[in-house]
């Protein structure tokens, strides 16, 4: 931690994955948070080494990661978004190196000794960070639900989750944009049996892929079976869950079609469950089905906002609420919640 002249403490950042889709996002919400920065270290591979990434009205060059790059910078605080692999194999230099860890990846998530941090609904949690210097950041798909599974919890005790998600391609990173984007104009020229199939297991455009991530021994995938474990881990609690993730064609921002059930003998008032979400910092409510209203994609997209609606409680089962929910997992699944750690993690470290 650096002092500026007003004794403001500022912070050396350095960026893993600054090229990439999430990387070039945190940029844009660091700037927007007004992130108190020192010095910004933006790092990817030897690809984009020189390369000029622009924040807050100056210059900075991409260096390539390498392990003495936290130290020889001085770093106080690295994000990390270049993949599970670089996380495994990098982080620890972070760490020596003297830097809190805040890692997109999902490769410390389950370790019983990284915090795992939505900081709306465990900021607590993030004491825990001391153990490895590493805080690490849940599944996109994860952050979205368990935002507007912590009210009704604590409204009414959730006993059961059924999870349907409509997966933007931009989960796939700048690749998976990039394939959509060109499906689609190979399809308008009438070209798309050429196209290329790389990001996915097939075409996307025009499309759905009930399948992301690869299958699990239990015939779920490796990322329906995070927002299992990831959601009891955050909550705190052996909530059953059970997931369908679903790749769709849409460029940014994830939706969930989400059936809670709560505690027996919970008699489910939909106008309670709708205060208890709009209470709820970060959370907005949409809903006015006569009126066509709630949310869509084309509304969370390039907000830090997850929007919740469609609410309507079971017409079998008292005990029972259905609702859609949608947000930008670039922002609120990755760069935003992160900021939002490191935020929170700057406050409780410096005792503000
Ligand atoms: P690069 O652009 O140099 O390949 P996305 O999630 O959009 O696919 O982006 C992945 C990010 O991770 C990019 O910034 C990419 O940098 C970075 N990355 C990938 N492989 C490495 C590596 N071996 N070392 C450092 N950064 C890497």
């Amino acid at each position: 931690m650096r002092c500026n002249p007003e004794n403001q403490a500022k912070f050396n950042v350095a960026v893993v994955g600054a090229t990439g889709a999430v990387g070039e996002e945190l940029f844009r919400v660091m700037e927007a948070y007004d992130f108190p920065i020192n010095n910004l270290v933006p790092l990817a591979s030897a690809r984009s080494a020189g390369e000029k990434i622009e924040f807050a009205g100056k210059e900075h060059t991409v260096l390539e990661l390498a392990e003495t790059v936290f130290e020889e910078n001085e770093v106080d605080i690295a994000f990390f978004s270049a993949g599970g692999s670089i996380s495994e194999k990098f982080a620890k230099y972070a760490v020596e190196g003297g830097a809190v860890v805040i890692d997109n990846t999902s490769h410390f998530r389950m370790d019983p000794n990284v915090p795992l941090v939505v900081p709306e609904v465990n900021p607590e949690d993030i004491a825990l960070w001391k153990e490895t210097g590493i805080i690490a950041n849940p599944n996109c798909s994860t952050i979205q639900m368990v935002l507007s599974l912590k009210p009704l919890d604590e409204l009414y005790g959730i006993k059961r989750v059924d999870v349907s998600t409509y997966q933007a391609v931009s989960g796939a990173g700048k690749a998976g944009m990039e394939e959509l984007v060109k499906q689609m104009q190979d399809m308008l020229t009438f070209k798309l049996d050429d196209s290329k199939i790389e990001a996915f297991a097939h075409q996307i455009v025009n499309n759905v892929i009930p399948q992301i991530d690869v299958k699990q021994p239990n015939y779920f995938t490796k990322e329906e079976m995070k927002m299992v474990n990831e959601t009891q881990k955050i909550l705190h609690k052996n909530i059953a869950v059970a997931a369908t993730c679903v790749r769709v064609p849409v460029l940014r921002s994830h939706s969930e079609s989400i059936t809670v059930t709560f505690e027996d003998g919970i008699d489910v008032d939909v106008a309670e469950v709708r205060e208890a979400l709009e209470k709820f910092e970060n959370v907005e409510v949409i809903d006015d089905l006569e009126n066509s209203a709630y949310p869509m994609p084309i509304i969370s997209t390039d907000t830090d906002t997850t929007f919740v609606g469609r609410i309507r409680k079971d017409i079998y089962d008292e005990n029972v609420v259905h609702f859609f929910n949608v947000a930008d997992q670039v922002r609120v699944g990755a760069a935003t919640n992160s900021v939002r750690i490191a935020l929170k993690w700057i406050e409780m470290e410096n005792d503000i």
